[in-house]
């Protein structure tokens, strides 16, 4: 298939692009790294299964891998994967990362055009989160390889180490090139731009078998550096599960000084204060809570309201006439939710 019909199939952006590095070529990529002995943090903006980077990092004994990944299920992998040290469920152009943090990136970003290329948008973002002097593994298709747009934003950001193209095999499947380079921030020079836009294929050797000639530096960067990596898209189910585990009505209790109910220092079965009592403890917020103990079966959840009720009834005067009278007051009510879903209002 060519390039630009493999571009266009909606097979392929229904799959979000989703086909990995081939390991091999990983493989090789691996030789040409000295990865020193410090702390690495390295960036995976579109992990997929993880193997690619691992491989590509496999020589760094101080690695941190930060993965973000579009597919849930691929996510779900990378989560349980002793070897990423964080992964985020997201779209990487939607992320909050610190800035300058990252000082290796590997990335075969989505080769897929939504609202503009992904490969140039992916580029611009990987950008601001490497640091000065931080090695970038790039992987795109030939026709990105020699596009003018993606050019001029790699050599603005990026100084030239390497391009190398995959086999022959591999080559057929998306003509895929791999870009080395060291973030910068200098600018470049037009006569390197047409230079890498006249290139045809034979022009990006082959990724080598061996690397007998000196290893491309990586620095150290620091875990404490990165305070952000985290989705800009709110996350409702996790928030919510997120905000159990904090136990917040416990904690905001403790904040304002008032005890929180605590399960051994209950009566059983638990007894109603006065009416008095009640307004007064459910007003304060302390008629909520987890109470009972685990080892009577009997742990519930009991949340106090007061609200304010109308009763109407008739009364009769002494000249027989009859009028309707409407009283108001406050009623107190505690409902008791036991873990085996019975709901009981005592009021
Ligand atoms: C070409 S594969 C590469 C996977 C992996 N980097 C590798 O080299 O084997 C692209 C991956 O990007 C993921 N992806 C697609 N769109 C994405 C997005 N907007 N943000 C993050 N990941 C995305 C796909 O689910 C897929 O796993």
């Amino acid at each position: 298939m060519i390039e630009n019909t493999f571009f266009q199939t909606t097979k392929n952006i229904e799959k979000a692009g989703a086909y990995y590095t081939d390991v091999e070529h990983c493989e090789r990529l691996s030789n040409l790294f000295d990865f020193g002995t410090g702390d690495v943090c390295i960036l995976e903006p579109s992990a997929g299964n993880g193997e690619a980077v691992k491989t590509i990092t496999k020589n760094c004994i101080n690695r941190k891998i930060f993965a973000v990944e579009l597919s849930t299920e691929a996510y779900i992998g990378l989560k349980n994967d002793q070897d990423i040290f964080e992964a985020i469920n997201c779209d990487f152009l939607q992320t909050k990362i610190s800035h300058k943090s990252f000082s290796f990136c590997f990335a075969n970003p989505p080769y897929i055009d939504d609202e503009g290329r992904m490969e140039i948008e992916f580029l611009k973002r990987i950008a601001n989160y490497m640091s000065d002097g931080g090695i970038l593994v790039y992987i795109v298709p030939y026709s990105i390889a020699t596009n003018k747009s993606y050019l001029r934003t790699y050599l603005s950001k990026f100084e030239p180490i390497f391009e190398f193209r995959f086999d022959d095999a591999e080559y057929a499947k998306y003509r895929q090139i791999a870009f080395i380079g060291k973030r910068k921030t200098s600018s470049y020079d037009n006569d390197v731009l047409n230079e890498y836009l006249g290139r045809k294929k034979e022009d990006f050797p082959l990724i080598p078998k061996q690397w007998d000639k000196e290893k491309i530096i990586v620095g150290e960067s620091k875990e404490e550096n990165i305070t952000f990596f985290t989705s800009l898209i709110f996350d409702e189910k996790l928030g919510y599960e997120n905000l159990l585990k904090m136990k917040p009505q416990k904690n905001n209790l403790k904040n304002i000084a008032i005890e929180p109910f605590k399960d051994d220092e209950l009566s059983n079965p638990p007894i109603m204060p006065n009416e008095n009592s009640l307004y007064l403890l459910s007003t304060l917020g302390c008629g909520s809570g987890i109470t009972g103990t685990a080892e009577d079966k009997d742990v519930h959840l009991q949340r106090g309201c007061a609200k304010i009720v109308k009763n109407t009834y008739q009364e009769e005067n002494e000249d027989g006439s009859i009028d309707e009278v409407v009283r108001t007051s406050t009623q107190v009510s505690v409902t008791i939710l036991e873990n085996n879903g019975n709901i009981t209002i005592l009021e």
